[in-house]
């Protein structure tokens, strides 16, 4: 499991997140909600080693992730989805997926075939350059590139951005379906709430950098105060 414990990072004089704990449960899906700004990609990068905090810790299992340089952190088996997703354009998608095969000790081709079988989307398209693909397909291949190494941890920030709301409620479909067959735990940062609490099991609500709730997501999505004033679901 994810343990986030009194966690504070700065830019300068910036205080990105202040003293935020949290746990997200083995094979269940955690969604960190809050507007532009409320620290949510900077809490998945400090989980990732790709930022480093000024105060708290971060445990996957017990271990301490603080002193663990970004690339072991992935061999361990934390998938990081990035925030506009970062697949190469001018790559195919089976270039992209290699890519992420890379770091791992998988079987590249039975790694590529599994993921084919997974989003047979993909598979139709591997020899296409990941500029053609939709919104939608692009966000698929970006998580595909994480699971091909076959993570235990998957953080995923704002997967449905840009998404038209077909689009993103099949996503999130999918999401949660990978989630229980693959025991995966999910970290899933969002701005649509409204989505996300549809497919979290928990929840957690950041307002600029501070923890305001955390909870059940079927409690967070019934609270009229979390609602209206950190979750924009009340007009
Ligand atoms: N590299 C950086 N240097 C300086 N300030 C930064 C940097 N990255 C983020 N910040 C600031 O830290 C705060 C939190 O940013 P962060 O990107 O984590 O928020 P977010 O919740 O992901 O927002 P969004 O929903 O817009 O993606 C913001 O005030 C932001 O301006
Ligand atoms: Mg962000």
């Amino acid at each position: 499991m994810i343990r986030v414990e009194k966690l504070s990072v700065n830019y300068g004089a910036i205080k990105a997140l202040s003293d935020v704990s949290f746990n997200a449960t083995p094979g269940l899906i955690t969604a960190v909600l809050g507007a532009n700004g409320a620290g949510k990609t900077t809490l998945l990068r400090t989980i990732s080693g790709l930022v480093t905090p000024r105060s708290g810790n971060v445990f996957l299992d017990d271990r301490s992730l603080l002193k663990t340089a970004a690339e072991d952190i992935a061999r361990m088996g934390v998938g990081h989805v990035p925030e506009g997703r970062g697949v190469i354009a001018e790559m195919t998608v089976d270039e992209n997926l290699r890519l992420g095969a890379l770091a791992s000790k998988i079987n590249i081709a039975e790694g590529l075939e599994a993921q084919y079988q997974q989003f047979p989307v993909l598979g139709d398209r591997r020899k296409q350059y990941a500029s053609t693909l939709s919104g939608g397909e692009r966000q698929m291949l970006a998580m595909s590139r994480a699971l091909i190494a076959q993570p235990k941890v998957l953080l995923l920030d704002e997967p449905s951005l840009g998404l038209a709301p077909l689009v993103t409620s099949e996503l999130m479909k999918s999401i949660r379906s990978l989630c229980e067959s693959k025991q995966l735990t999910v970290i899933l940062v969002e701005q649509n709430a409204k989505s996300a609490l549809k497919i979290a099991h928990d929840a957690v609500v950041l307002h600029l950098g501070t923890v305001v709730a955390s909870g059940p997501a079927n409690e967070v999505a019934a609270n009229d105060n979390l609602r209206r004033y950190y979750l924009g679901l009340v007009q």
